[in-house]
């Protein structure tokens, strides 16, 4: 029988491995994408930063603490630096206060303290580059798995003098990814660095959106009516209601013209209001999301198979 979607093509949605499959191993290290893609995840996601040098590399702050062993190398100690942040001041290491080559002396380690600690510290720090590779060299094989790409404060980056926008287009033409075939949307909470990326690339953007309360506090509300990317990065508050019930979020979208991806689904950690993560993504199906941001690309890629 033929299943049927409610996305805007009509196809099926896609899975996007949330910084690899990182409710298993350590986030953005080459082992969670690579299980990542075992488990038949559509697309990858990397968070892209900067080093000082200028090396795009993939972690999901501008900072280094969460998500990596930087407090154990007492050669870095005096690299500590209070910076402010769209979220307030944060005393920390920075990625852009690194060159590549120091960063490859950090290890990974996962930042949720609930999920395997025993990978820690024997994953190395991952660059764009290398992601670009992993990619190709599925795609070599015959397997096609795309690239959902998200700039992280690139207007911190800009304004220290690195621009995100060339690096992250030149470095994909560098591979080949177009002329291979390979997915590829850009996603960001800012707008501005997605209206740079539409000046130089006809990749598809996605407005990547915090949500309420906090858009409005952040002053980062963005109305269906201004998008103007191909879709928006939905925080599951918006479409999730939390008696089990959805929201008509994604029909409105759709009305407009504009996909819907939906972040992030967590087995260890499903919605209020849902009795389990396969709850939540049979939800979002239904409401006719067109991507889903999961932890746990292996579930999501069950649920759909299943549904
Ligand atoms: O990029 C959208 C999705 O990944 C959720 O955001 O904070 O996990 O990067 P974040
Ligand atoms: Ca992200």
């Amino acid at each position: 029988e033929t299943v049927t979607f409610k996305t805007l093509t009509g196809e099926a949605p896609i899975i996007i491995a949330h910084r690899g499959a990182s409710g298993l191993y350590p986030e953005h290290t080459i082992k969670a994408y690579e299980t990542a893609i075992e488990q038949g995840a559509d697309f990858i996601e990397p968070d892209l930063v900067m080093s000082s040098d200028g090396v795009l590399f993939a972690n999901h702050d501008g900072y280094l603490s969460d998500t990596t062993d930087v407090a154990d190398h007492p050669e870095f100690a005096d690299r500590k630096k209070v910076r402010q942040t769209p979220f307030g001041d944060r005393e920390d290491w920075w990625s852009d206060d690194f060159t590549w080559e120091e960063l490859k002396t950090l290890k990974a380690r996962q930042r949720v303290e609930g999920r395997a600690q025993e990978y820690n510290d024997q994953f190395d720090l991952v660059s764009f580059d290398e992601i670009l590779d992993l990619v190709m060299d599925q795609a070599k094989k015959g397997h096609k798995v795309g690239l959902h790409i998200e700039a992280k404060w690139p207007s911190h980056f800009s304004a220290v003098g690195m621009d995100m926008v060339a690096p992250i287009l030149d470095a994909m033409d560098a591979k080949g990814l177009k002329a291979a075939g390979i997915p590829v949307y850009i996603q960001c909470f800012e707008p501005q660095f997605l209206a740079d990326v539409a000046e130089k690339s006809d990749i598809p953007l996605i407005q990547n959106l915090i949500g309420p309360p906090y858009d409005k506090m952040l002053g980062m509300e963005i109305s269906l009516d201004d998008v103007t990317t191909a879709g928006v990065g939905a925080n599951k508050t918006m479409i999730l209601n939390e008696d089990g019930t959805t929201t008509d979020y994604i029909d409105r979208a759709h009305d407009k013209g504009v996909l819907v991806h939906v972040f992030t689904v967590r087995d260890d950690e499903p919605a209020p209001g849902f009795a389990d993560s396969r709850a939540e993504l049979r939800a979002l199906l239904d409401a006719g999301a067109d991507g889903i941001w999961t932890d746990y690309p292996g579930t999501a890629v069950e649920v759909l198979e299943d549904y």
